[in-house]
């Protein structure tokens, strides 16, 4: 039972069982994806979930406070910080750009 995660800009694609961190997704998959603070804080890791967001668990309250200052633009409902979400429901696809 796993959920498929899509990095659309390095064109990889990885199978993964809920409980995965999209931090563990992208340094298994070799996604070039940058990372900084790895704690919800810097806003490094900012990404759009173009598809799955439903497979992904709720947004925490660090990510809405960086999401709010990094966040541009009318479209900011969609991005999310890589190393504070985790996939909760198998048999997904998430699909991600950065
Ligand atoms: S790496 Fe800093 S917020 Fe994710």
């Amino acid at each position: 039972m796993t959920t498929r995660v899509e990095i659309i800009n390095d064109f990889l694609a990885i199978n993964v069982k809920p409980g995965t961190t999209i931090q563990d997704v992208v340094e298994a998959a070799g996604s070039a994806l940058p990372f900084g603070c790895r704690n919800g804080e810097c806003g490094t890791c900012v990404v759009e979930i173009v598809q799955g967001m439903e497979f992904l668990s709720e947004i925490n309250e660090k990510e809405r406070k960086v999401l709010k200052e990094v966040g541009v633009g009318a479209n900011t409902q969609n991005l999310r910080l890589s190393c504070q979400m985790k996939i909760v429901k198998p048999n997904g696809v998430i699909r991600i750009k950065y």
